[in-house]
């Protein structure tokens, strides 16, 4: 039996959605069961009818709304030192992250609550089994990565992972099943991120059953409201953690706490950092780091016109070739203000054209052979304007960055596998092994080292150094925790 004030919140809902031009949402209500209804009376709940209207009247009218360029200039980055960055700024930079690390100040974020549609794998992007010889889930590499950070500065991390509304139940059960990879379950943090409706092309919310609105995740800057909302903020507060080191769920070469990165950060007061790689070639699809009237911003590859993608300098070198790698740090304050939307700091959406799965006027099961509707996004980077003395500092892609996204191809899992064999083998080689390889790093045969024996190549080293009999480098060979 539904009460009355049940029943007063929910004629109240549906007069809004039909006042608001969204009626179509309850067009089957009266078909749906007691369960049903109520489900969907909470999926409608969610969506704020005014942003909605906002979005569409923003977003749809202008087909892909044009992003300004005015003042664009290449931002400044703070060069390694094998590229003529200053080697005493790096080696204090390294000491103030370490102290940070030591005090307990840092955090470790991830993003993981994509659909992960162009890998086409069954399941959350994170269980998707990654290394070249354990095949360790990219969950695990990071764990521990994070534990032997843990270890080295004497301080375990805490670790907050965001979901989807799709993928939350079955991430937790992932990491309870593996017993959450050596980690203490109480440093492990979930929550999930928002959600928002797809519209169709004229902004009417489109139905994915006669039960269900087509919603879709709010996109990874929805992390910054998720992050407030969920408590995780308040949680870093009691724990005296200030900085948050954000990743993709998908990069299992990312170095999870990076001590210089968090130390350029800390010494200059940043509110939010980013790593650059230069880009590989002109039209490499990443985000390019410039400049906007003092501001920092990132412009995506598709919004930056050909012509300034490859404009060169006078030595011949790409102007914009500052590449995002989507890794940052972030404060928590910083991050409080724009989740609050504090003195007019707020992230704008987005909108991406989809094949949305819907329903016809009959109720019945549509799938569109082309784009039929919008989803809308936040991007974390849109933070970066914002945000008071944010630093640049550039890393090395062979040391942080070979994400999974395509199923084949470019950035695949076969690409990536061979990444972290480069890597294994360049640490290797710094630890005097015998170690062929063809004439781009990659090994002869398939090993795998555990971060738990080395992470970088000073670790890794380290490491080789204290096994009483190194071993020889050979098919399948596991280099495990030594602990
Ligand atoms: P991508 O842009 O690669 O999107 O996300 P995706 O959804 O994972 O994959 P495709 O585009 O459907 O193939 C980059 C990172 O941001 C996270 C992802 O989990 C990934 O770590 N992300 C993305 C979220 O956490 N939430 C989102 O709404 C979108």
């Amino acid at each position: 039996m539904i009460g009355g004030r049940v029943l007063i919140f929910m004629h109240a809902l549906i007069q809004k959605f039909h006042q608001a031009g969204q009626g179509q949402v309850f067009a089957f209500f009266d078909q749906l069961d007691e369960t049903a209804r109520a489900q969907l009376l909470a999926e409608a709940a969610e969506i704020d009818l005014a942003e909605v209207r906002r979005l569409t009247e923003t977003l749809l009218g202008t087909h892909g709304a044009s992003v300004d360029l005015t003042d664009l200039q290449p931002a400044d980055y703070e060069r390694l030192p094998e590229h003529g960055g200053e080697t005493l700024a790096w080696a204090q930079a390294q000491a103030a992250g370490e102290a940070a690390l030591r005090a307990g100040r840092v955090a470790a974020f991830t993003v993981a609550g994509g659909q992960g549609t162009r890998l086409g794998y069954d399941g959350p992007k994170g269980t998707f089994p990654v290394t070249p010889v354990k095949l360790k889930p990219l969950f695990q590499v990071f764990a521990e990565k994070l534990i032997a950070a843990g270890r080295r500065y004497g301080r375990p991390l805490h670790w907050f992972i965001m979901t989807s509304h799709q993928n939350h139940a079955a991430t937790e059960a992932f990491f309870a099943e593996h017993g959450f990879f050596g980690m203490d379950p109480a440093q492990a943090h979930f929550f999930r991120q928002g959600r928002m409706p797809a519209v169709d092309f004229t902004g009417k919310i489109l139905m994915e059953s006669p039960g269900h609105i087509a919603m879709s995740p709010d996109g990874h800057g929805g992390s910054l409201r998720a992050l407030d909302r969920s408590g995780a903020l308040d949680l870093m507060a009691q724990e005296g953690i200030d900085i948050l080191s954000y990743f993709q769920v998908d990069n299992p070469l990312v170095r999870c706490i990076d001590p210089a990165f968090i130390g350029w950060h800390v010494l200059r007061g940043s509110e939010m950092s980013s790593k650059m790689v230069p880009k590989s070639h002109a039209g490499e699809k990443v985000g390019h780091f410039c400049e906007q009237r003092g501001k920092l911003v990132v412009v995506e590859y598709s919004d930056l016109p050909k012509v300034m993608q490859e404009e060169a300098d006078e030595a011949g070198h790409l102007r914009y070739l500052a590449g995002s790698i989507a890794i940052h740090l972030l404060d928590r304050d910083f991050i409080r203000r724009m989740a609050r939307g504090a003195d007019g700091a707020a992230l704008g959406f987005h909108r991406a054209d989809k094949k949305i799965p819907t329903i016809d006027a009959s109720g019945a099961p549509v799938k569109p052979e082309k784009a039929n509707g919008v989803k809308f996004e936040m991007f974390v980077f849109d933070a970066l304007p914002f945000a008071k003395n944010p630093v640049v500092i550039e890393t090395a892609r062979c040391d942080d960055f070979s994400p999974v996204k395509n199923a084949e191809g470019s950035d695949s899992p076969q690409t990536c596998r061979e990444d972290q064999l480069r890597q294994f083998a360049r640490w290797a080689r710094a630890a005097g092994a015998v170690m062929p390889t063809d004439s781009t790093g990659l090994p002869a045969v398939s090993f795998e080292v555990s971060p738990l024996f080395g992470d970088d190549t000073t670790s890794f080293v380290a490491s080789w150094k204290m096994l009483s009999s190194p071993p020889v480098i050979s098919e399948e060979l596991y280099l495990s925790d030594r602990t």
